[in-house]
């Protein structure tokens, strides 16, 4: 857990932000829900689920057999038609339900009868290639609308998806189809990223080498770039789709059934697949984006600048959103290209109302200054929201000043791949904005903070582990073919009950505030890498012995990755800068460019306790500049000298 100053400024601060009179009067939520919730939990997440359109209603709520949950037992339903069909089918077809807008600057919109058309030519293609029910199809695109057909086609046959993030090295890629067994890959030749066409299939290429059950790869046209074809495998989405009727009746799947995997970090080198199943989830995310969002489907433009490849653009770009029916933003880019003003200039042309982005990329719009949203019209916004890490509270003010215009709302949310959508965040109608804090757990949500020793602590002024102690509809149900993994990874550390992995804090006033990461796994940029998963990487290099990863503080994004490394004896030449260079581009073709090093040092040693355990302790102590504490079980005190001495300070301008 983070025991920095920061910590210690967060826990100070006072301010306070009452919802405006106007907002919290028309807000979809109000207090007495909480109540409701608490008295009648399991007829509380019923209603939730109540909003979707099922073929078959539920005979139970909940059955629980720790750590194994079945949510609306005996329910059928399909999620592609709660998503398109049913807002179709009421007269809406002509609504939005995106607004999207390529890097570029070329256009599309998608109403909700267009993507009923391309949803249901899609579902016809991929059973054409044979994808049957259970059958898993992994997804590798840049964010254009086929990425949410895709998605959608996928639910509509009852075939779980894996969206593997754009970002990710074939390698990584390699990895996810093998581990879900996936039988299709839907790509694109490639996408636009910082003004500049990138390959995807090129990619697919590479990891499919090692992929011989993987019969065809779906190719949508993006960048018009030379793709090399594997004649029968490879497909274009123009041809397979488009030829297609637009008509495909949909088969309702029980509640259970697998709707996606979805890849994360773990404390280990090999991510865990997180499953998520029907029913549950789509009503947790229909209702959460709903009430914390307070959508009001006919007049709020959305937008969430989430990639669809993590958990975020799947809950609240795609499921949630649609499901509410919803007219949302999808942006392919970044937020600085051809300009960093794009993303307001964006808010001003769609008239957003509601905007979700991470703290990373306000504390960069600070870093930019507010000269340039001021340039831009951005009255439209109504409410504001953060997900991913701990927003400082001078980012919180800033956002809300200078992008939400001194009368938003701010909602900071807390949740994890795992617990597929929002479980800690204020209600944007009822509770006051406190920079800083998450707020209360939502209706119907059991969090509580526990000791060292598994002991609830009250909920006033005590700092400990967050757990979860009742379970919710929109929970993982398991790792991806590793039971064993999910009950030791959630569910053991204190038994019975969910360990989400996090520190966190009851204030004064019973508000929660959220401390970072109780394990190596870090949090850059909002995404999070384990430590092991970058040392594992480092070793694979032919010249290095042996790795060491942690994270540090960094005012953009949030932690940053330093690595110590010391060379293979005879191995390739280890020393100079170069070796930094090749070892930053080794790791990012194994896992990704997120997973790159901030820092690489090449050192003799690494510090190591007498029974040969790497002193993790020591080396975050040099990567953030602490005084180091106790050295004396070291093997070999002068080596942590060594390795200081190497550490230039990131706060004078270090580039590796
Ligand atoms: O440490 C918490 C942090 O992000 C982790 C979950 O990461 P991931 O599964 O990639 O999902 C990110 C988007 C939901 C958590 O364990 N985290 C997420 N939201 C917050 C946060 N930390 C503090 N405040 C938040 N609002």
């Amino acid at each position: 857990m983070s025991e920095d100053a920061t910590l210690a400024d967060l826990l100070r601060e006072s301010r306070r932000f009452p919802p405006p009179a106007a907002f919290a009067r028309a807000a979809n939520v109000t207090a007495d829900v909480y109540r409701d919730a608490e008295r009648d939990p399991l007829g509380f997440w019923a209603g939730t689920a109540e909003r979707l359109s099922w073929a078959r209603r539920w005979d139970r709520v909940l059955e629980w057999q720790p750590p194994f949950a079945t949510w609306f037992v005996g329910g059928r339903l399909n999620v592609a038609e709660n998503c398109v069909d049913r807002h179709v089918a009421a007269g809406r077809g002509d609504r939005v339900a995106f607004h999207w807008e390529g890097e570029p600057g070329d256009t599309r919109t998608v109403t909700y009868a267009d993507l009923h058309r391309q949803v249901c030519q899609a579902a016809n293609a991929l059973t054409d290639l044979g994808v049957r029910t259970g059958d898993r199809v992994a997804i590798y695109l840049p964010m254009i609308p086929e990425t949410v057909v895709a998605m959608l086609a996928c639910a509509r046959i009852g075939a779980p998806h894996t969206v593997v993030f754009g970002g990710f090295s074939a390698e990584a890629l390699r990895g996810r189809i093998q581990d879900c067994d996936a039988r299709v890959v839907v790509t694109a030749d490639g996408g636009y990223r910082r003004g500049a066409p990138s390959g995807l299939k090129v990619h697919v290429d590479a990891a499919l080498k090692e992929c011989p059950q993987v019969r065809n790869v779906l190719v949508v046209r993006r960048t018009g770039q030379d793709v090399d074809w594997v004649a029968g495998r490879d497909r274009w989405w123009h041809e397979e789709v488009d030829r297609q009727p637009a008509e495909h009746t949909a088969a309702a799947f029980p509640s259970e059934h697998p709707l996606f995997v979805l890849y994360t970090s773990g404390t280990t080198a090999k991510p865990k697949g997180i499953l998520h199943t029907t029913g549950g989830y789509l009503a947790f995310v229909a209702w959460t984006h709903w009430a914390v969002f307070d959508l009001k489907p006919d007049t709020d433009v959305y937008w969430c600048t989430a990639d669809v490849g993590w958990v975020t653009g799947h809950s609240y770009t795609v499921y949630g959103p649609l499901a509410n029916g919803a007219t949302s933003v999808l942006y392919e880019g970044t937020p600085d290209t051809p300009h960093r003003g794009r993303w307001w200039e964006l808010v001003e042309k769609y008239r957003v109302s509601i905007l979700y982005t991470a703290p990373t990329a306000i504390r960069s719009f600070m870093k930019w200054g507010e000269d340039i949203p001021r340039e831009f019209d951005l009255s439209s916004l109504r409410l504001l929201g953060t997900v991913g890490e701990p927003i400082n509270p001078e980012a919180w003010v800033w956002y809300r000043e200078h992008i939400g215009g001194a009368r938003c709302p701010i909602v900071d949310t807390w949740w994890q791949t795992e617990t597929g959508g929002i479980l800690i965040s204020p209600l944007p109608g009822v509770h006051d904005g406190k920079p800083g804090s998450a707020s209360r757990p939502l209706p119907g949500v059991a969090a509580e903070i526990y000791d060292e020793g598994g002991r609830q602590l009250p909920r006033r002024n005590a700092a400990g582990y967050l757990v979860l102690t009742e379970p919710w509809p929109g929970m993982m149900r398991t790792i991806w073919g590793d039971d064993q993994r999910y009950r030791e990874t959630y569910w053991s550390r204190f038994p019975g009950v969910y360990f989400a992995g996090d520190g966190a804090k009851w204030d004064d006033d019973g508000d929660i505030w959220l401390l970072g990461r109780v394990d190596d796994v870090m949090n850059i940029s909002g995404h999070r890498i384990s430590t092991t998963e970058v040392e594992s990487a480092l070793v694979s290099h032919p010249g290095v012995a042996e790795a060491a990863v942690v994270g540090a503080p960094d005012p953009t994004t949030g932690q940053g990755i330093v690595a110590f490394v010391i060379p293979r004896a005879g191995g390739e030449d280890t020393a100079g800068e170069d070796v930094v260079r090749r070892l930053r581009e080794h790791v990012s073709a194994q896992i990704g460019p997120i997973a790159k090093p901030r820092q690489i040092l090449v050192v003799p040693e690494l510090p190591k306790t007498r029974s040969g355990k790497i002193m993790r302790r020591l080396l975050r102590d040099v990567a953030e500049h602490r005084e180091l504490g106790d050295v004396t079980t070291l093997t070999d005190s002068s080596v942590m000298d060594l390795i200081r001495q190497r550490l230039p300070d990131p706060r004078h301008g270090d580039a590796e």
